[in-house]
């Protein structure tokens, strides 16, 4: 049965802030060497030690910001570990991912390098578990500071003469876990002594991210509000989308039954219900909303592919990934208001990747072409939106067929985009657009989508799933029609 949607074109509810479609990159397994970083003399061609086919990939997508070194990474990482001559850098044991050798090739100067050819802001994430404060206090020194200082000296002895510009940092990681097993009253007393050494210097304006809550941790939430708020301009939020048991089996990536198609849909548009709740708290003691929820880590967690190093995290990724990204997004933008960042785990060769590698040979997966089809509400106007739509059941459960998201870009063209989670059955729609003032608009749209709900890309196969022209929309007048097929994910554009 058709179902309606109607589009206030002219009630705009708040900005989509381009950083919701944030990136974040960890010294884990493939992620940054071999991902990012191949070194100057590899074979596989690259810029500085850079791959140049990772950098053009990031850059269609429009990245706006990257986060590094990690993750759990972070609270073991001593950055003058990354500094200096590649050949006399100390090798340490990556204990979290696998026990190999880290050997700092890829540090401070080769992260900032890398930020600047894509084109992306840095986000450092600071180690508060195993970390100093004089430590901290001399990367934000070594970073950003202009004049003479000690930090500054080094940096200039590493041939960096100008200070770079950061904005985004992150005062430790899942400090309730993995970056010190502390409470919140501990955490929130360190996060305050922590962050009044993250200074300033000349015009360098730090954002400084507060260490937040696990899933549905409110109290952490509410202790970290109510002790240091005045202190961070963002709290994170981490909720990863597993269809199992973490610990006893996460599921396949790549061999979903109906069931657990179903409740990795149910659990990643559980993520609404966390940034409510969340949000609810943090309004208490920010009614402006001033301070970001940044959810610095989302996506899907699966079990490691077969015969991988399970230290490693690397998963393929389907077009049930490409819909837990659409369901994502569209609930970022519904709280755009609060959300002001969030970063996918991770970008390459771990978790639900955007980019997968094997040698010299890159893929672009499913979430990668939701990524390049949903950039155009990077900095949109999110639009009031209405909508009445089906029901995805599945034994006495069910969840909403069709999630819809609106934006208008700021040349005036309104982004329709939506997503039909159902794996068997269609979804025709009518759309009506209220408050159009510039007669009928043009039409145009894309669809992500397949025939098979483990339907992926392989090396020899890299065009399996990828966006075509989305061919039966009708346009009437005050509205279009269009039917989305399962399983899918489109972008219907209306312009002048
Ligand atoms: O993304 C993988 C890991 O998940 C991160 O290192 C950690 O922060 C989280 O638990």
């Amino acid at each position: 049965m058709t179902k309606q949607i109607i589009i206030n074109t002219d009630i705009e509810k708040s900005t989509i802030n381009k950083n919701i479609y944030g990136h974040f990159a960890e010294h884990l397994g493939r992620c940054i060497y071999e991902g990012f970083w191949v070194g100057e003399d590899s074979p596989i061609p690259n810029t500085n030690g850079i791959r140049n086919d990772v950098v053009e990939a990031l850059k269609n997508i429009n990245i706006p910001l990257l986060r590094w070194p990690g993750g759990c990474f972070a609270d073991e990482y001593h950055w003058k570990d990354g500094i200096g001559p590649r050949e006399g850098r100390k090798r340490m044991v990556n204990t979290h991912w696998g026990g190999v050798v880290e050997n700092n090739h890829f540090g401070t100067h080769e992260f900032m390098m890398l930020c600047d050819m894509l084109g992306a802001e840095p986000y450092i994430n600071g180690n508060v578990g195993s970390g100093t404060v004089l430590e901290m206090q001399e990367w934000i020194e070594y970073l950003t500071f202009e004049g003479e200082s000690p930090m500054s000296n080094l940096r200039k002895e590493n041939g960096r003469e100008e200070p770079w510009k950061v904005k985004y940092f992150g005062v430790g990681n899942e400090n309730w876990g993995c970056g010190g097993n502390m409470r919140p009253q501990y955490y929130s007393d360190l996060y305050r002594q922590f962050q009044t050494y993250v200074r300033n210097y000349g015009d360098n304006k730090l954002y400084k991210i507060a260490g937040g809550a696990n899933v549905d941790d409110y109290n952490w939430t509410e202790v970290l509000m109510r002790e240091s708020a005045p202190l961070m301009d963002g709290l994170s939020l981490h909720y990863y989308t597993i269809p199992g048991d973490f610990w006893e089996g996460k599921g396949s990536a790549t061999d979903p039954s109906e069931s657990e198609w179903f409740i990795t849909m149910q659990k990643a548009l559980h993520m609404d219900e966390l940034i409510t709740k969340h949000s609810t708290i943090m309004d208490k003691y920010d009614p402006d909303k001033r301070i970001g929820m940044i959810i610095d880590e989302w996506g899907t967690w699966f079990d490691v592919e077969p015969g991988t190093n399970p230290g490693f995290l690397y998963q393929q990724n389907t077009i049930r990934d490409a819909l837990v990204a659409g369901l994502h997004f569209h609930i970022f933008h519904e709280h755009s208001d609060r959300v002001h960042m969030t970063n996918i785990a991770q970008t390459i060769n771990v978790l639900q990747s955007v980019l997968l590698t094997e040698g010299e040979k890159m893929i672009l997966t499913p979430t990668y072409h939701v990524f390049e089809m949903f950039k155009v509400h990077q900095d949109a106007q999110f639009l009031s939106v209405s909508a009445d739509v089906q029901s995805y059941k599945m034994d006495e459960k069910e969840l909403p067929q069709v999630s819809v998201s609106v934006s208008k870009a700021a040349n005036g063209e309104v982004n329709i985009s939506l997503c039909n989670i159902d794996t068997k059955n269609d979804a025709p729609l009518s759309l009506q657009l209220r408050g159009l003032t510039e007669g009928e608009p043009k039409v145009t749209g894309r669809v992500l989508t397949a025939d098979k709900t483990n339907s992926h890309n392989t090396f020899d196969q890299p065009e399996n799933v990828s966006p075509k022209e989305l061919k039966n929309i009708n346009v009437s007048e005050g509205g279009l029609s269009v039917t989305l097929p399962p399983m899918s994910v489109s972008v219907i554009t209306l312009s002048n």
